[in-house]
């Protein structure tokens, strides 16, 4: 019950807040675009979210679906990712594009575990498409969510490190609204990107404040241990 009304809050203000992203737009929310999903979260993992805008755009419009993907050079594909950084990036959703066409039929395919099969989609990007483009129930840990899920529990563990990485995945995955998956997940980056930061964070304006351990014991500056930002 408690955790249902945490989840109810949390979706409930990510509906009124989120920021309106190249990748989340409102009419195709329904059903986004698989290809779209993996392009935006493979630019945003080592890449914040302002710089990668205008790269997406780029991309989509040079390289609208998998196909068109597919059939580029990797000349082609480096001069629009170039100054992106962490160009292996761009390399991997090349082949991962080459590997659907082959493998797939052209389709991005909804198992997590084929989704992972595809050249540089791991746990993260697989739980990601899977989650925000099929709404299947994987929860997906970035590091804003280990920051949110340190302080609503007040777990002083070190969230660089991998032990502890799996420990927050298996409590992401006991929190998550099963039925809205997509939603929840995107909340919660949300929330870890705008609101619960690692610096100057908002609690007066945290929709789940009242569920925050750190919050109410005004602990809240004492986690996570070794932010990664
Ligand atoms: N960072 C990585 N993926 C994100 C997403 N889908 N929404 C907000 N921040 C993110």
């Amino acid at each position: 019950k408690e955790i249902s009304s945490f989840q109810h809050s949390l979706l409930e203000w990510y509906r009124q807040n989120k920021r309106q992203l190249p990748w989340r737009q409102t009419l195709m929310e329904q059903h986004p675009n698989p290809y779209h999903i993996w392009v935006s979260e493979t630019m945003l993992q080592q890449t914040r979210v302002t710089s990668v805008i205008e790269y997406y755009k780029k991309w989509l419009q040079t390289f609208p679906d998998i196909p068109s993907l597919a059939a580029s050079s990797l000349e082609r594909v480096n001069e629009i990712w170039a100054g992106l950084g962490y160009y292996r990036r761009a390399k991997l959703l090349y082949e991962g594009a080459k590997t659907i066409m082959s493998c797939f039929d052209g389709q991005v395919p909804e198992d997590i575990r084929l989704l992972q099969s595809i050249p540089g989609i791991g746990p993260y990007t697989a739980a990601a498409i899977a989650s925000i483009a099929f709404n299947k129930p994987y929860a997906v840990c970035d590091g804003n969510v280990f920051r949110v899920l340190s302080r609503l529990f007040s777990i002083d563990l070190d969230i660089s490190s991998s032990d502890n990485q799996s420990f927050f995945r298996s409590l992401a995955q006991f929190l998550i609204f099963k039925d809205k998956a997509a939603d929840y997940n995107q909340a919660m980056m949300e929330l870890g990107a705008t609101v619960c930061t690692p610096k100057n964070f908002d609690c007066k304006h945290c929709p789940v404040h009242h569920w925050c351990n750190s919050f109410q014991t005004a602990t809240e500056r004492q986690v996570p241990l070794n932010d990664i930002v």
